[in-house]
């Protein structure tokens, strides 16, 4: 029987079948603001906090400083304490860009990977980890190493990109293909304030409602309704793709 982790995400594992499959990489897609890095906070914080289940931050982006005030201002209390226990351990921007060489650092940091104890793994964002490439061979080929190792080193990956899931404009980028799920977080304008969704748009070896779920990120982080009735992205229009626009 495939072995399944659990986000421990209220609605989620539910909506997954029973969580992700391990070893899986996942792509989480979204605009600016549609929980990326919380979902991503949320899965290694509830893998310590309810799983006992280790996890790695990485990120080009922010400081520890910062992952740790964002963790607690949406209510994951004991994230210092994790991270100084070293069940989370987080690789910050100054951790990564620290050498100048950002190929010697990805090395090293590959290079910890391949032998590691830990379980889960988020990277936030790839969008960001692509832009430190010369060229789109350079890309192509530290992307491909990237997921290989992570699948080969006993991780269950969470990885965020900036992507929209309007369908069909969306820009289907090789990462989609390359990982074993995909996952649109999507925010949209309802009146004066906004509805969020969640789409499981992929997930190998695992059968998935694949319906589109209302999602709300409040104190305590993420939680997704899945008893609400989903609606298809096929058939039936997206809530955005409906509305009056005079
Ligand atoms: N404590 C909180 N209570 C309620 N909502 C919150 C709280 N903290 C953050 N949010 C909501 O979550 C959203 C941010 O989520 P997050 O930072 O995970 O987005 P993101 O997809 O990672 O964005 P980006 O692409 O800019 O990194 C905020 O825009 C805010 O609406
Ligand atoms: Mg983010």
């Amino acid at each position: 029987m495939t072995e399944l982790v659990k986000t421990g995400v209220e609605g989620l594992d539910s909506i997954l079948n029973g969580g992700i499959v391990k070893n899986a990489a996942v792509l989480i897609s979204g605009n600016p603001g549609t929980g990326k890095s919380i979902l991503g906070l949320q899965y290694l914080y509830n893998g310590v906090d309810q799983f006992d289940e280790g996890g790695l931050y990485l990120t080009f982006e922010e400081t520890e400083d910062d992952i740790r005030e964002a963790a607690e201002s949406i209510g994951f209390d004991r994230w210092h304490e994790y991270v100084e226990s070293g069940e989370i351990k987080v690789y910050d921007k100054r951790t990564l860009l620290r050498d100048g060489d950002f190929s010697a650092t990805l090395d090293r940091i590959l290079g910890d990977l391949q032998d590691t104890n830990y379980d889960r793994l988020v990277l936030d964002s790839l969008t960001m980890f692509q832009l430190f490439f010369d060229d789109e061979k350079e890309q192509r080929q530290y992307l491909l190493k990237f997921i290989d190792i992570l699948k080969d080193s006993g991780l269950t990956s969470l990885l965020t990109t900036e992507q929209s899931a309007i369908f069909p404009e969306t820009d289907i980028g090789l990462e989609n293909f390359l990982t074993d799920g995909n996952i649109y977080l999507i925010q949209s304008p309802a009146g004066a304030t906004s509805n969020r969704y969640i789409w499981v748009a992929k997930m190998r070896k695992q059968s998935i409602k694949n319906s589109m779920f209302p999602l709300e990120i409040a104190q305590g982080g993420i939680k997704i309704y899945e008893q609400a009735a989903g609606f298809s992205m096929v058939g039936e229009s997206p809530p955005w793709f409906g509305e009056e626009t005079e």
